[in-house]
């Protein structure tokens, strides 16, 4: 906007004002330039040592090394990673506390009546990230063999069988929902702050059977340390090629594929934001985090979808998609 001045102000005091308009001016842009000036923070919304913190801390080092900035992880686990993406909603927007979060941003404002927090307006897309397959497992001495007998089991064992899960709004929650709705037969759920603890419990022989990301099973599947029924993707996974897919074990319609993506508070510099999405489209280049997704049973997004208005229009979608699946079932929380 141009500085207007009263013609009867002294010329000594518009001299001044006009040198302190042209220094915040100046100030501003600077600060822009300068980004990233101090350590960046990416806000993960489950427990370390689970899928999501896994995906997370693969790209932070590259991206790291393309922002000359250390990228620091901090897990704010809870209420199936709302609080978390809350928390960075409110956060300064200066792109120095950003947020990665999952399918769950998609899911959260039906499944939530109460949302502290709208994803769509809340926050600035940055990029996509991945999509992550889902694995139906359990603990390695569970009953049933096959998704076949797994379903028989389940439905004839519904008052005793527990599901663990990362919370209402969690992608293993979004999972067993789904599960439950096309054996039409619900359970026990246990929520954890994140799959990774959940993982643990599995493997205690605490709790009987999970839907969690490949990021969190290939290697409790390929230890034969957990039992595993199905993949819920259209196609086998190249790095579990023994698995079937639901559709092949007798649940055509139960797939589903957990997207990342990352996100800074809304207001945030748009410069900032696409400095933001550079460095995460030059980390998803990087061959080392290419190889250890794909041994993880995933992959980096096309380059043209880890960017801000790609995964803008992806949330809008993916919100459009779940609501009526979500109401259908009627699951909500407050
Ligand atoms: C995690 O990182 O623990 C998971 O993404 C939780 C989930 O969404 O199931």
């Amino acid at each position: 906007m141009p500085l207007v001045f009263r013609e009867d102000l002294p010329m000594k005091l518009v001299s001044i004002l006009c040198a302190a308009a042209l220094a915040a001016t100046v100030g501003a842009v600077r600060a822009q330039d300068a980004f990233p000036s101090q350590p960046i923070t990416i806000v993960v919304p489950f427990a370390a040592g689970g899928p999501t913190d896994t995906v997370t801390r693969l790209i932070a080092e590259p991206m790291s090394k393309e922002l000359g900035q250390q990228v620091v992880i901090q897990n704010v686990a809870g209420a199936g990673g709302t609080l978390a993406a809350g928390q960075v909603a409110k956060a300064s927007p200066d792109g120095y506390t950003i947020l990665m979060h999952h399918i769950g941003m998609s899911t959260a404002p039906t499944l939530y009546r109460n949302l502290d927090f709208d994803p769509v307006t809340a926050f600035a897309t940055v990029g996509l990230v991945t999509n992550v397959p889902m694995t139906l497992i359990a603990r390695k001495d569970f009953e049933p063999n096959t998704l076949e007998e797994l379903v028989t089991y389940v439905k004839a064992n519904k008052d005793t069988v527990v599901y663990a899960n990362a919370g209402i709004g969690a992608a293993s929650h979004l999972c067993g929902m789904l599960f439950m709705n096309a054996i039409d037969t619900a359970v026990t759920t246990v929520p954890y702050k994140g799959t990774g603890p959940a993982m643990t419990d599995i493997l205690a022989g605490e709790v009987d059977f999970m839907c969690d990301q490949s990021t969190n099973t290939t290697g409790q599947i390929k230890g034969g340390e957990v039992k595993v029924y199905a993949v819920t993707t259209p196609e086998r996974l190249g790095n579990l090629p023994d698995v079937p897919t639901t559709t092949e074990a007798g649940l055509p319609g139960f797939q589903v594929g957990v997207w990342h993506g990352l996100y800074a508070p809304a207001g945030t510099p748009e410069a900032t934001v696409e400095k933001l999405s550079a460095a995460l489209q030059k980390a998803l280049a990087d061959p080392t985090v290419i190889e250890r997704f794909a041994e993880l049973g995933t992959a980096p997004v096309a380059a043209d979808q880890a960017t801000p208005a790609a995964h803008k229009t992806y949330l809008a979608d993916q919100i459009a998609l779940w609501k009526p699946i979500i109401e259908k079932a009627g699951v909500f929380a407050d």
